[in-house]
């Protein structure tokens, strides 16, 4: 859908920085989710911002990143200089695996975001974060998604995992819609999220995978492979407690988003993971999603209707 966002002196100048793009705030004022990418917007600021923190992480990709993303940033011929037009990045992507970036301009509620996935689109940011914030951002911005998730997508294995995650929320469809009460009917859907959200945090945004030779680890998720203090931390320190991932476990484990997690969970390879989410969708039907541990992340209104909400 394109926006009809107006744009006029103010935006142009203002360019697509995180919090303060006026392209953003009127798509939003609009109730515009999918829009295009007004690449014209981008200031020199934002350019290099992009530089800058793409410079910085080479060297540690190089490192700390397993193989299959490093041959993702290569096949994505991502430019150092610039930030990326998502036209250019499916050019590249999509005749791999089928995976779309799509540009939104914000949140994107949970089922929706999932059943992108199935569909083989990954919502992205594309607002760029300030220079004088390299290090950390709460929220997702250009750099996350298309730098730290995207080169993943080029991998035929892992795109499938994602794919099976979007499955597995259409199954956590079918069964909420099945119950009859609705305070049980959101007490389950919040649990069963909140189990796939951990899961998801776990693995696509926090994962790491045996090196191969199986000689010590290297980073496949993107909130490790966008950090440039947290990508070293991650592998490196003592202060990391890295254990084989383990379903029970992942499941009831709460996280907080603002420190480099103290824990974190390895699989052998995207086999292993696409494997792993089967296992969780087998748990969800099974009744073992239903009662999981309280704690983070806490779900909105918003996120739980998205899922009771949508047909299956
Ligand atoms: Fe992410």
């Amino acid at each position: 859908m394109a926006t009809t966002a107006t744009r006029d002196t103010t935006e142009s100048t203002a360019g697509l920085t995180t919090a303060r793009a006026p392209f953003i705030e009127a798509a939003r004022a609009h109730g515009e989710l999918y829009v295009e990418q007004p690449y014209e917007l981008y200031s020199v600021e934002n350019h290099d911002a992009w530089r800058q923190l793409f410079a910085r992480m080479s060297d540690r990709w190089q490192r700390y990143a397993n193989p299959r993303f490093l041959e993702g940033v290569d096949t994505l011929c991502l430019d150092p200089n610039a930030v990326p037009r998502l036209e250019d990045v499916n050019k590249f992507m999509a005749p791999r695996t089928g995976f779309k970036a799509k540009p939104v301009s914000g949140y994107v509620p949970a089922f929706l975001f999932f059943d992108s996935l199935r569909k083989r689109e990954f919502p992205t940011t594309i607002t760029i974060r300030d220079a004088d914030q390299l290090d950390y951002l709460p929220e997702p911005d250009i750099f996350h998604d298309i730098a730290g998730h995207v080169p993943m997508h080029t991998d035929p294995a892992f795109a499938d995992a994602l794919v099976r995650f979007g499955e597995a929320a259409q199954t956590a469809v079918e069964i909420v819609n099945g119950i009859k009460d609705p305070a049980e009917q959101v007490r389950r859907t919040t649990s069963i999220m909140k189990a796939m959200a951990r899961f998801f945090w776990f693995t696509v945004e926090f994962g790491l995978m045996r090196a191969p030779g199986g000689d010590g680890v290297k980073a496949y998720g993107s909130g490790l492979l966008s950090s440039f203090g947290e990508l070293q931390h991650s592998v490196e320190s003592p202060l990391v407690q890295r254990y084989p991932i383990q379903m029970e476990w992942v499941i009831n484990q709460y996280f907080e988003i603002d420190h480099y997690q103290p824990l974190l969970f390895i699989v052998e390879s995207f086999e292993h993971l696409f494997e792993q989410v089967g296992v969780l969708e087998e748990w969800m039907k099974a009744g073992r999603l239903d009662n999981v541990s309280p704690g983070e992340p806490s779900l909105s209104d918003v996120d739980v209707r998205s899922f009771i909400d949508a047909s299956a």
